[in-house]
């Protein structure tokens, strides 16, 4: 399988990525390196994830559409694992629009089945 990890470089989300990795599937990582804690611990766990074949990480906020468009363009997949956090210095959560986690799951189904429900960013 093909999956996307979002928060890839956090606690959950990289040991996530590593299991599935290790089960022979393809994962693509997603995380926009916030600064709620130290950075170097979540580009070590980057470095580590690296050095699998099977793994590609993009730094991308999920909150940003047209870059998740683009991924979307890009790739598909058979699965997606939101491991993000609703932390302060979230921009999700700075925004003050809650909804905007649902809207993005929403935005990645649609993106990735083609569909034009996407209308965050047209
Ligand atoms: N760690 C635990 O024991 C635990 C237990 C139960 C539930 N959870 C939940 O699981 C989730 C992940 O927890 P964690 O411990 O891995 O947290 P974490 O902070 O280590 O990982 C979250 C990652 O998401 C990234 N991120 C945050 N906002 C983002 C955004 N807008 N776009 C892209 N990336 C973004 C951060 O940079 C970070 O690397 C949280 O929602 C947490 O509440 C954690």
């Amino acid at each position: 399988m093909k999956l996307l990890i979002t928060g890839a470089a956090g606690f959950i989300g990289s040991a996530l990525a590593g299991r599935l990795l290790e089960r022979g599937d393809t994962v693509v990582g997603i995380d926009n390196l916030n600064e709620y804690y130290d950075v170097n611990l979540k580009k070590a766990r980057l470095e580590r994830l690296s050095t699998r074949e099977k793994f590609t990480f993009e730094k991308l906020d999920i909150a940003d559409c047209l870059g998740v468009k683009a991924l979307f363009a890009r790739e598909r997949f058979d699965a997606l694992g939101a491991c993000r956090t609703c932390d302060a210095t979230s921009s999700l959560c700075k925004t003050g629009q809650p909804n905007e986690v649902e809207n993005n799951i929403t935005t990645f189904s649609a993106a990735n089945r083609e569909e034009s429900a996407c209308s965050c960013c047209d």
